[in-house]
């Protein structure tokens, strides 16, 4: 657990630092005392349900610092007094962009579409819904920049018999990573992530890199929407996925939103987590059925 967050941390610090916005940073790094650490914290738990630790304090003060040589600050108390009372939504969600970690891949912990594959059987067994309905829905709730959502969406293509209809809702509550997602276009570097073959059938190949083609774009709806919030779903989800997210999340929180996933999952349903969360220490009605896989029984 402690070297992948280490990973997203660092991964997420190259990218908010830019040569020329280290030299800006360099300008107005300061250290954040333990009362304006508190307040950030309070704020960004509060609003958005995300928890940072003391050890994530640093690039909290990246972060921040970044936001405030955006805005012409050069104090903390300053910049949060700004966004802890705006009424601007473009403020909020600038700040939001900021705090957030996006890092994802295509086919990232390749085991639970592995697991899609060959399991197949055991998955529409499971949920009668899916056969009966000629459907399946699927919820990818904190889908960053889209590779997750697109790689549900081809594997699924790839698997399932073509009466199926794919319908995938992906949702992420920063605005930046889903206009990103909605190009459906990445760079080359996809090429280590996809397999040629499936790289050859469901990308074109664009002058910088490779974009989705529309039968797959078609299958997914993009969305903002933050987990804190009510769920507003009319219809129960054959499988969810979140993963890489609820780290971020308290405890207490955790739990909600495992609730919710379980009431809003079809009986037979399952639901994904990423490789370094477990139910394990959290109440939830889940039944264990691999690491990071459990399903509604
Ligand atoms: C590390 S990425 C994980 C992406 C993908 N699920 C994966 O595993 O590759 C975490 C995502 O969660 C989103 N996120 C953070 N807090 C959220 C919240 N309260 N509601 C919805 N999305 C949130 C972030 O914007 C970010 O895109």
């Amino acid at each position: 657990m402690a070297s992948t967050m280490s990973e997203e941390i660092n991964s997420a610090m190259d990218r908010v630092m830019e040569k020329n916005e280290k030299i800006q940073m360099k300008k107005f790094a300061t250290k954040m005392s333990a009362n304006e650490f508190e307040l950030f914290t309070t704020f960004i738990h509060g609003k958005f349900g995300m928890d940072i630790t003391e050890n994530k304090k640093h690039m909290l003060e990246i972060k921040v610092n970044r936001l405030m040589a955006q805005n012409r600050m050069e104090d903390y108390m300053q910049y949060y007094n700004m966004i802890s009372t705006t009424r601007d939504k473009q403020k909020t969600v600038e700040f939001l962009n900021e705090i957030t970690i996006n890092k994802t891949d295509f086919f990232r912990e390749i085991n639970h579409f592995n697991f899609m594959k060959n399991h197949l059987n055991f998955i529409m067994k499971k949920n009668h819904r899916i056969e009966a309905a000629k459907e399946i829905r699927v919820w990818s709730s904190a889908c960053s920049t889209g590779e997750e959502p697109y790689t549900l969406a081809i594997t699924l293509k790839e698997i399932l018999p073509a009466n199926i209809s794919i319908k995938i809702l992906a949702t992420d509550i920063s605005h930046r990573v889903l206009e990103k997602a909605i190009t459906g276009q990445y760079s080359n570097d996809i090429k280590s992530q996809v397999d040629p073959i499936l790289l050859t059938k469901y990308f074109n190949k664009i002058h910088n890199g490779y974009e989705i083609k529309q039968e797959i774009k078609d299958l997914i709806t993009f969305r903002a929407f933050n987990l804190k919030e009510p769920f507003p779903f009319k219809n129960k989800f054959d499988i969810i996925f979140c993963r890489n997210v609820m780290i971020y999340f308290d405890k207490e929180f955790q739990e909600k939103l495992v609730g919710k996933f379980y009431d809003f999952i079809i009986n037979g349903g399952i639901l994904f987590i990423g490789h370094s969360e477990s139910l394990t220490y959290i109440k939830n009605r889940f039944k264990y059925h691999q690491p990071t896989i459990y399903v509604k029984e």
